[in-house]
């Protein structure tokens, strides 16, 4: 695999590949010595030009776990915020030796352009761009599902007739186009759940089943995972929804709400949670969240990810 650029062209037998290598890779961090020798002599730069906590970190720590040199770019303090281009920050990384470039960019299609433009030799993770896609997140979430359904017989195991909902900022999320498209490969079910004017216009595209009112889909659906989505107030420069007390009422995963799920459902959620708002202190710290799962098995995925694009076999794109 050469990139990581999106899962919407990632065949389920390619899905399934980096799922069974996480497996594999979060083995390793029950070791003692959590380290292997795969990228000793490669160069990982962290190319970040949104803000981000757990992304970056995970990146940091996948890439060190594999033995990878490791260079944070943020792009706040660098020649960037003098109006450098992406591709004169791309050559000067090229120069310096990066085998691998994670990037984060508030503009849709950045990686890709980065990736289908030659001005690097580097494998191209996409760790988000704008409101397109966020691909280590999507698979980091089917990661944690999976484990959840299958536990110890995980590997080769893909997720179908899995019911998952998916409730929130759809129209801003690229959490939930990777899911929805990374979901359907792996032959999942997906609802989602939103006013209607946090819906996507080409939602169709996305072969999923859409619902607007929350209690009757949990009723009517009974979803097996509830990912909630944050309300992301800095893409959003109208109103959206006339105020957060109506949204928490109507669209939000509070203490009733949380209680009338099926009892094996499990509750997800990508971080940074608004507490109170999307979610409640009692859906989000229950035993049935998987909210710390996905952060300590995002390492792992990104582990796979970074050795299946940096080492070995990097001749076919995914
Ligand atoms: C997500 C993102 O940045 O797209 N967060 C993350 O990567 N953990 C979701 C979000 O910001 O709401």
């Amino acid at each position: 695999m050469r990139h990581l650029l999106s899962t919407a062209d990632l065949s389920r037998d390619d899905a399934l590949r980096v799922l069974d290598v996480s497996e594999d890779m979060a083995d390793v961090a029950t070791r003692q010595v959590k380290k292997l020798p795969t990228l000793r002599g490669t160069t990982v730069v962290n190319l970040f030009y949104e803000d981000s906590t757990r992304t970056r970190i995970s990146f940091e720590a996948a890439a060190k776990r594999l033995s990878a040199d490791v260079i944070n770019f943020a792009a706040k303090g660098s020649s960037v915020s003098k109006g450098e281009s992406l591709k004169d920050t791309a050559q000067t990384l090229a120069a310096m030796g990066a085998d691998g470039i994670v990037i984060r960019h508030p503009s849709s299609g950045a990686p890709r352009v980065l990736a289908d433009s030659g001005w690097v030799e580097a494998g191209i993770v996409n760790a988000g761009d704008g409101t397109h896609e966020h691909p280590t997140q999507a698979l980091l979430d089917a990661f944690t599902m999976r484990r959840r359904v299958h536990g110890a017989a995980s590997r080769g195991r893909d997720l179908d007739g899995l019911e998952v909902m998916i409730v929130g900022d759809i129209l801003h999320s690229r959490v939930a186009r990777s899911n929805a498209w990374l979901l359907r490969t792996l032959g999942a079910r997906v609802t989602v759940v939103a006013p209607p004017t946090l819906l996507p216009v080409d939602l169709s595209r996305l072969g999923v089943a859409v619902r607007y009112d929350l209690d009757d889909a949990i009723r009517e659906v009974r979803p097996d995972v509830v990912m909630m989505l944050r309300i992301q107030q800095e893409r959003m420069n109208e109103a959206f929804f006339p105020n957060a007390r109506e949204y928490a009422g109507s669209w939000g995963l509070g203490a009733a709400r949380f209680a009338s799920l099926p009892p094996e459902t499990i509750v997800m959620h990508p971080g940074p949670m608004n507490r109170g708002l999307e979610i409640s202190d009692e859906a989000a710290d229950s035993p049935r969240s998987t909210v710390r799962d996905q952060v300590s098995n995002g390492v792992a995925v990104r582990m796979a990810v970074l050795y299946l694009t940096l080492a070995g076999d990097r001749e076919d794109s995914l």
